[in-house]
C-alpha cells in the first residue's frame, strides 16, 4: 500500500513478519524443480525428505531438543490444537481440570473450551500482565490435567514465568504447554530451561513463511493425532509435508538462533528510541505491560483521552494495530483483564518492531503518531 507516494512504516511484526530473504532463497527450489513428495523413495522424494530432515534439525537447534521431538503442523493454531486436544484425547486418569491464563490467544482458549468433560479455569494477571503465582498455586492441583500459559504475550509483550509454572504443574502431575508464538528470536526458547512438555512455534512470527508451525513434544508425553490419515510426522499429523514451508521455517529458526544477540540488542535500542520520542511529544502517554520482563520488540502505549484506533486512522504512514489482529476496534480484552481502565484500553496502540525496522523508521513513526494524536485530540 502506498501513502502519499511512500510505503507505510511496518510496525506490526507481532501480527506477522516479512519473509527473511535467506528463507525465501532456500524455499524457491522446492516450489520449482525440487517438487518431490518426501514419502517417495526415488531421487525426487529423497531430496525433499533430506530437506525436511535438515529443517527439523534447524528447529531442534533453536529449541535445544531432538529433531525427533518435533511435529510440523499447518499453522500455530494447529500446533496449539494438537497440544491441547491431542493431549486430552483418550485420557482415562479422571483429571478434569484445565488451566490457562486470561491472556491466551483464541488458538489456545477455544480448544480448551471445546474439550468435552473438562473444566477450564483461567489464571488472572496483575496490572503489568503477568500471571500471579498465588493464583496458580491455588488453582493448579491434583485435579489438573493440563496447564497452558503463553510464553510471551502478543499484545503488550509480557514474558510469563513459564519455568516456575511448569515446575508447579509437574509437582501436581499436570502437563505443561506453552504457546511460544511470539518468543522465537526475541527470548530464549530452550525447552529444557522452560521445563515444558509441549511448546508451539509459529514460523511467520519470526521471518519464516505463513502456514507452517511446529509442536515440540517431550518424549513420553501422551498425545494422539487430530488429523488422521497416513503415517506422516510419526503418525501425529497426517498429510504430505509442506516441504517449502518447512524449509523456510528451518532457515528462520537458524537465523533466529545465530542472530539472537544482535537482533535483540538492536530491537531493545529501537524500542527505547521509539518510546523516548513518543513520550517527548505526548504528555500523559502510558506504557502497558511490564517494565522489564517484556518482549524487546513490543511497545504497547495508551494515548491519553483519545482512541488508539482513531490515532492509527489519522496516521496512515504507520502500519500498526490496536492489539491482536483478532479483536478489531473493540478495547483489548487483554488490557481489560490486566485491570486497566476502559479509557486507557481504548487509547492503546501496539507497536511491534522487527529485523527490518530501522532507526529512521521509529523516529518517523513517532513523529507521525504524535502529529496524528494532536489532530485527533484537537477534534475532541
Ligand atoms: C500468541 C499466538 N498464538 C498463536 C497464533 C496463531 O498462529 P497462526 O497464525 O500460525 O495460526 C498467533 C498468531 O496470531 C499468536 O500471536
Amino acid at each position: 500500500m502506498t501513502v502519499d507516494g511512500g510505503t507505510p512504516i511496518y510496525l506490526d511484526h507481532n501480527a506477522t513478519t516479512p519473509l527473511a530473504p535467506e528463507a525465501l532463497d532456500a524455499m524457491l527450489p522446492f516450489l520449482r524443480q525440487d517438487f518431490g513428495n518426501p514419502s517417495s523413495s526415488h531421487a525426487y522424494g529423497r531430496r525433499a525428505r533430506d530437506a525436511v530432515d535438515q529443517a527439523r534439525q534447524q528447529v531442534a537447534g533453536l529449541l535445544g531438543c531432538q529433531a525427533a521431538d518435533l511435529v510440523f503442523t499447518g499453522s500455530g493454531t494447529e500446533a496449539n490444537n494438537l497440544a491441547i486436544a491431542g493431549a486430552l484425547k483418550g485420557r482415562t486418569d479422571g483429571r478434569q481440570g484445565l488451566v490457562n491464563s486470561v491472556l491466551e490467544h483464541p488458538a489456545v482458549q477455544e480448544p480448551m473450551l471445546d474439550a468435552a468433560g473438562f473444566q477450564l479455569t483461567r489464571l488472572p494477571v496483575d496490572s503489568a500482565g503477568v500471571v500471579e503465582e498465588t493464583a496458580w498455586r491455588a488453582l493448579v492441583g491434583p485435579h489438573t490435567a493440563l496447564v497452558s500459559v503463553m510464553h510471551a504475550n502478543n499484545e503488550m509483550g509480557a514474558i510469563q514465568p513459564v519455568r516456575r509454572l511448569a515446575d508447579h504443574a509437574h509437582s501436581v502431575g499436570a502437563l505443561m504447554h506453552t504457546d511460544a508464538a511470539q518468543s522465537a528470536g526475541k527470548v530464549p526458547v530452550q525447552v529444557a530451561e522452560l521445563g515444558v512438555d509441549l511448546l508451539t512455534l509459529v514460523a511467520h512470527k519470526f521471518c519464516g513463511p505463513k502456514g507452517v508451525g511446529a509442536l515440540f513434544i517431550r518424549p513420553g508425553t501422551p498425545i494422539h493425532p487430530l488429523v488422521l490419515g497416513a503415517g506422516h510426522e510419526r503418525g501425529l499429523r497426517a498429510g504430505t509435508e509442506n516441504v517449502c514451508g518447512i524449509v523456510g521455517m528451518g532457515v528462520a529458526c537458524e537465523l533466529a538462533r545465530v542472530r539472537f544477540s544482535e537482533d535483540t540488542a538492536r530491537l531493545r535500542s529501537l524500542r527505547a528510541t521509539l518510546l523516548q520520542r513518543l513520550q517527548a511529544r505526548i504528555p500523559g502517554l502510558l506504557v502497558n505491560g511490564p517494565p522489564v520482563e517484556v518482549l524487546c520488540n513490543t511497545l504497547n502505549v495508551s494515548f491519553p483521552g483519545v482512541s488508539g484506533a482513531a490515532v492509527l486512522r489519522a496516521a496512515p504512514q504507520v502500519a500498526a494495530s490496536t492489539g491482536s489482529a483478532c479483536h478489531g476496534e473493540e478495547e483489548s480484552t487483554v488490557l481489560l483483564a490486566m485491570g486497566l481502565p476502559r479509557d486507557r484500553a481504548r487509547g492503546a496502540v501496539r507497536l511491534s518492531l522487527g529485523r527490518v525496522t530501522t532507526e529512521e523508521d521509529v523516529e518517523r513513526a513517532a513523529d507521525h503518531l504524535a502529529q496524528a494524536f494532536q489532530q485527533v485530540h484537537a477534534r475532541g
